[in-house]
């Protein structure tokens, strides 16, 4: 595995690939890699020739007051995750280099990027967006794979894709749980014991709420009310329940086509968010 930080060696090396005929599969990330990074990576590795990893913190999506001093960052620790799972280059761009004096570019996604993460986090996704299109222009990848955990994120990225004509197969894999059911996140790093047993809620509230809609329950009403109890219970500060269309992410009072059951939440001062898909079988 290499490394790269610059963004014209990474594209004239993305340039080889191509002309040499090679896939290149993609899994963009912000470091501090857990075992649902490593799954995107394994899926990538699986139908492309060549896997690239990007490391980007990027500051673009946090709002003010948010984690950006504090993410984890461990690049050594990344570096041996990420070849061990088939990695073959690590893309550490600048963050100087990405967004130079005087940056003025930007993606945009409205509608779907309005609601839930975008209503709790005003600028996020315009950030996500941006830096996505910047790494698909950089990296140039045949697939990019990203996880469901993050699943308006990924509804997103595939509209902009779409949108903005990205000769990219985007595609999205399951999220990945602790055995106790907790989503793996790399913000996990940030909870305390106590904290993470009262997140341990959020996916038994998303269980239940499954198991009440696989008996039958229909009304968004009754299923959100039943992830909020749990929630609530363990002391957790709610941000959103919300139980929304799985593709055009309006929100459904009776769940009669596929819905997403999405949650965010904080423990302490760690802002946690999962989902679970609703749909018959
Ligand atoms: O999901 C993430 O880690 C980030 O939002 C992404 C897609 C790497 C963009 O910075």
């Amino acid at each position: 595995m290499n490394t790269v930080h610059d963004i014209r060696e990474m594209q004239r090396l993305a340039d080889a690939h191509r002309a040499a005929g090679r896939r290149i599969g993609f899994v963009p990330t912000m470091g501090f890699l857990h075992d649902g990074h490593l799954s995107l990576i394994t899926a990538a590795k699986a139908q492309c020739d060549v896997v690239v990893v990007s490391i980007f913190v990027n500051p673009t999506q946090f709002g003010a007051g948010e984690d950006l001093d504090r993410y984890p960052r461990d690049l050594a620790r990344d570096a041996a995750l990420a070849e061990r799972a088939g990695c073959d280059t690590l893309f550490v761009p600048e963050e100087g280099a990405m967004y130079p004096p005087g940056y003025g570019t930007a993606v945009d996604c409205n509608g779907v990027a309005s609601t839930l993460e975008g209503a709790s986090r005003p600028g996020h996704f315009r950030g996500v967006t941006t830096v996505v299109a910047k790494l698909f222009n950089i990296v140039k990848p045949h697939v990019a794979v990203f996880g469901q955990k993050d699943a308006q994120q990924a509804l997103i990225l595939k509209k902009m894709s779409e949108e903005l004509n990205f000769d990219v197969d985007l595609q999205i894999a399951p999220t990945v749980r602790e055995s106790d059911g907790l989503a793996m996140s790399s913000r996990n790093a940030y909870l305390d014991a106590s904290d993470r047993a009262a997140a341990l809620s959020i996916s038994r509230g998303l269980r239940e709420a499954e198991a009440q809609y696989r008996n039958g329950e229909r009304s968004a009403d009754t299923l959100r009310r039943t992830v909020e109890h749990e929630m609530r219970l363990a002391g957790l500060t709610i941000d959103y329940v919300a139980l929304v269309d799985a593709r055009t992410l309006e929100e459904m009072e009776m769940l009669e086509r596929p819905a997403l059951l999405a949650v965010a939440a904080r423990a302490g001062s760690t802002r946690l968010i999962d989902n679970v898909v609703l749909q018959e079988r």
